[in-house]
């Protein structure tokens, strides 16, 4: 699909319910291309909140996190179609997005993110949530999907982290949580923010 048409349909659908889920999303290699780019020795233990009182909790998180940067072609492959997603996004619903931020995560076996939503308390921060999964051979039996649930708390989605599946929502609106990975998980989760 060419870039245009995927921001036209994640655009209509924000509109329509507030979130997407597409397979096959990008180019059929990235997602390789974005683990073979990983270095698992930068990663750290995830936290919880903002970053000024951020702190450790073992009992709501326990993914580990690498932030994505301009070093590695496919991860500048993947920031630029999220840097033309805001453009489109913020010159048709003039959502004013100023940054946009992501990181890799990998969930070990038994590894999971309880029920929360990814703005910050009393925050208005983050407008729109991005998911990108790597999982090669990734089914049902391993764990670790995607719950999004809508703000009355009833299950909207389970989603399979399976590679190259890429799902975008409103991040005020929708409560969300990981279930334990039965094997070892990578996801890239990121924001695009109204406050820098
Ligand atoms: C997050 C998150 C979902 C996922 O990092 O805030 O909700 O499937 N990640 O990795
Ligand atoms: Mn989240």
């Amino acid at each position: 699909m060419l870039n245009n048409t995927l921001y036209e349909t994640i655009t209509a659908s924000l509109v329509q319910d507030g979130y997407i889920i597409i397979k096959d999303a990008l180019s059929p290699t990235l997602a390789q291309e974005l683990l073979l780019s990983l270095d698992e020795t930068h990663f750290k233990k995830a936290g919880i909140s903002s970053s000024s009182h951020k702190h450790i909790d073992t009992n709501k998180r326990r993914d580990k996190i690498c932030w994505l940067d301009d070093t590695h072609k496919a991860q500048t492959e993947f920031l630029l179609f999220c840097k033309g997603l805001q453009e489109y996004l913020n010159r048709t619903l003039y959502l004013g997005l100023s940054y946009y931020e992501a990181h890799f995560a990998i969930y070990n076996e038994g590894d999971f993110y309880e029920k929360h939503l990814d703005t910050f308390k009393g925050k208005k921060n983050r407008v729109v949530t991005t998911v990108y999964y790597l999982n090669e051979n990734f089914t049902k039996e391993d764990g670790g999907a995607l719950h999004i649930y809508n703000n009355e708390g009833k299950l909207l989605q389970s989603v399979i982290p399976t590679a190259n599946t890429l799902v975008v929502f409103l991040s005020e609106q929708f409560p969300h949580e990981v279930l334990p990975a039965k094997k070892k998980r990578h996801s890239i989760a990121g924001w695009f923010r109204v406050d820098r």
